[in-house]
């Protein structure tokens, strides 16, 4: 009788622990093919702002996003997976058009996001804060409009921003200087104003900071290390220089024409004084 209970506990336990065991053993092995929510969010959104008229992106379709990666192994054209989750985005020189979702920062455990050289316009969306593993952002070559956002002094793992040849206004934000690990930091050719963070344009510290290429071909962005006389001192002392010119032209140009006046006058009244004489009549 006893025996017999006894038997029956051990009986059930161990079934409990081949159930545990199994569980365990079915976790392990198709985790990374299950679909990770946020990365299928994040996919979805992307593909839904981006436009790709040359059809490039293979497998970018909704069955895919549902589950893009078998471990290691990616089925979407440009992306990397580690342990079932989308680590890389690599998607340049596709003709893409379209914008940037803000739902990209679902896919939390990007590295790298590359969509340099298509034709992406709107902003850069602030939310990519989120993305805090990030060390390399290169969306250069787009047609990206608007700030750099300050926030992405919040990835602070960012060791690339490359963001040249763009459409961006607005100032550099200062904070991006306190990003201890960039070591590649390229906004040329855009349009933003102001002056250059010394956090970024000069060296603080032991931080190897960057050179005038990194912010060349922005009209109103000035300060060190661009050049000081092909920005606001050129073009301050420029219009000193047409206004005082164009003050002295005018200047000249009146006396001259009061000069002239005056000489013909004086021609006139000789002239005058001639005919008086000559029409008077000799006595
Ligand atoms: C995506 O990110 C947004 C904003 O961070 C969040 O509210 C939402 O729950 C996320 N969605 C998924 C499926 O993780
Ligand atoms: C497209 O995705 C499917 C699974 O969804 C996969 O079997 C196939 O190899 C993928 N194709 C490419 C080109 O990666
Ligand atoms: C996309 O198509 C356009 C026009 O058909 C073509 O000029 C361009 O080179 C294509 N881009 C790519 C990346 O194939
Ligand atoms: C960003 O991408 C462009 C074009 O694909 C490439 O030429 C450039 O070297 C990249 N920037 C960095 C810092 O790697
Ligand atoms: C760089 O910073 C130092 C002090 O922080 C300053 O003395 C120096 O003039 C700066 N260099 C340039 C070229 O702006
Ligand atoms: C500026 O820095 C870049 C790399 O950051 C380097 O390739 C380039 O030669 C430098 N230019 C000058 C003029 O020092």
């Amino acid at each position: 009788m006893g025996a017999c209970a006894w038997s029956s506990t051990s009986s059930s336990m161990s079934f409990g622990a081949i159930l545990l065991f199994a569980t365990v053993l079915t976790g392990a092995v198709f985790r990374p093919a299950l679909s990770d929510p946020s990365d299928e969010a994040c996919l979805t959104h992307l593909s839904q702002s981006l436009q790709d008229p040359n059809r490039s992106l293979k497998n970018w379709t909704k069955s895919t996003f549902a589950n893009p990666c078998s471990g290691f192994t990616s089925y979407l054209q440009g992306a990397t997976c580690n342990n079932g989750r989308i680590y890389k985005l690599s998607l340049t020189s596709l003709s893409l058009r379209g914008s940037i979702s803000p739902f990209l920062a679902n896919c939390t455990n990007l590295q790298a996001l590359d969509l340099s050289s298509n034709f992406i316009t709107g902003p850069i969306p602030a939310e990519l804060q989120s993305l805090v593993n990030l060390a390399v952002l290169n969306l250069s070559s787009n047609r990206l409009q608007g700030p750099i956002p300050p926030q992405l002094t919040l990835c602070a793992y960012l060791n690339v921003i490359d963001l040249h040849q763009n459409l961006l206004t607005g100032t550099i934000p200062q904070q991006l200087g306190l990003l201890v690990r960039l070591s590649a930091f390229d906004v040329s050719n855009n349009k933003l104003s102001g002056p250059i963070p010394s956090s970024l344009g000069n060296r603080s510290g032991s931080l190897p900071r960057f050179n005038a290429s990194s912010f060349l071909g922005n009209k109103e962005l000035y300060g060190y290390p661009l050049p000081p006389l092909k920005t606001k001192g050129l073009s301050v002392l420029a219009i000193v220089g047409i206004g005082l010119g164009s003050g002295f032209a005018s200047l000249v140009l009146s006396f001259t024409g009061v000069c002239i006046w005056l000489k013909i006058t004086e021609r006139k009244m000789a002239l005058e004084e001639g005919k008086i004489t000559q029409l008077m009549p000799d006595y």
